[in-house]
């Protein structure tokens, strides 16, 4: 296999193109809020959960362009749970990704609605998976059907949400290991999950194939976290485009800041071999998709 940094370069600009074609158009009375929009998804981000949603897609046989209004979807769920997350209300961070964050740039009124217009637009998009149904046979309107039941509630509240919920709620105070493990499973794993589940389900993988998969991104999306946590603490802003000592600022206890970084990386490692372990037990192969999970947890932005 070529070289992971030069093939994910094209994955993401593959990813990338996917998804700005699903941007609504900079226009009208309420153009501010749709530039603000804009300049929150067109910022430099990794298009993981894009990229993880097309490779299990592509792994279970998937070929149509179903995929590409949920790819979009997600991406733009990811991005305003960014947005948000950035709020003076819940960590109060002025940049993301290397530049201004939204409501540091747009102000913090159009910071909440370029977040609430894009979680919307995200289903809008989604629920146009539909209309292929008339001009593509092999796209199956139940598995459209499931994959926005998957989407609305890995990012709701049994999901994305849900996590940062208890994430703010717990702002200050120490916590067990069964608290972090069920913030990093919902704010964190469960859009990971969304994304490998409904690759896979509309590739019209078998049920127990879709849960797999559900189980892989589970254990990836901890060990994303984990690592996300470790680099607050370990890297630089300038390489990870956003500031550095967030956790500590907003008194987060984090798996790292309560184990150590050590024992962090440990973890990190002991879960990505574990998705791994269950990747090798499928009977289906994405050499690209495995050697992301591993470049995930070693990345430094
Ligand atoms: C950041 O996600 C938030 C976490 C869940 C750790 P990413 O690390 O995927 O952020 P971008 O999209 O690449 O900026
Ligand atoms: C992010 O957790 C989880 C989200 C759902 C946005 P963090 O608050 O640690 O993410 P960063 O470090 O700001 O990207
Ligand atoms: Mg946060
Ligand atoms: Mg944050
Ligand atoms: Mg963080």
């Amino acid at each position: 296999m070529a070289d992971m940094n030069t093939l994910l370069k094209d994955k993401i600009a593959e990813a990338q193109q996917i998804v700005y074609a699903y941007l609504p158009a900079v226009e009208g009375y309420q153009r501010t809020c749709l530039e603000a929009m804009e300049y929150s998804v067109h910022s430099p981000g990794k298009r993981i959960r894009p990229i993880l949603m097309l490779e299990t897609y592509r792994m279970f046989g998937g070929t149509s362009k179903v995929i590409e209004p949920f790819m979009a979807a997600l991406e733009f769920i990811h991005s305003y749970s960014l947005v948000h997350d950035d709020l003076p209300a819940m960590d109060n961070d002025d940049y993301r990704r290397g530049q201004l964050t939204t409501h540091k740039k747009y102000g913090e009124s159009m910071g909440i609605l370029a977040g609430d217009a894009l979680l919307n637009y995200a289903y809008e998009v989604a629920a146009g998976a539909f209309e292929l149904v008339l001009e593509d046979e092999s796209v199956s309107p139940f598995h459209v059907a499931k994959s926005l039941q998957i989407l609305g509630k890995k990012a709701g509240i049994y999901g994305m949400v849900g996590g940062q919920v208890v994430d703010v709620e717990k702002e200050g105070q120490s916590l067990d290991l069964a608290t972090i493990d069920f913030i990093y499973r919902l704010k964190t794993g469960a859009l990971l999950e969304c994304a490998m589940m409904i690759g896979a389900t509309l590739a019209n993988a078998s049920d127990k194939d879709v849960h797999i998969m559900e189980e892989i991104a589970t254990k990836v999306g901890i060990a994303f976290q984990i690592q996300d946590d470790i680099l607050d603490i370990t890297s630089t802003t300038e390489v990870l485009g956003k500031p550095v000592g967030s956790d500590e600022k907003n008194n987060k206890e984090t798996y790292a800041s309560k184990v150590g970084i050590e024992k962090a990386k440990e973890e990190v490692q002991r879960l990505t071999d574990e998705a791994i372990a269950l990747m090798d037990g499928l009977d289906y192969k994405n050499d690209f998709l495995r050697e992301l999970l591993i470049w995930m947890i070693h990345r430094e932005k």
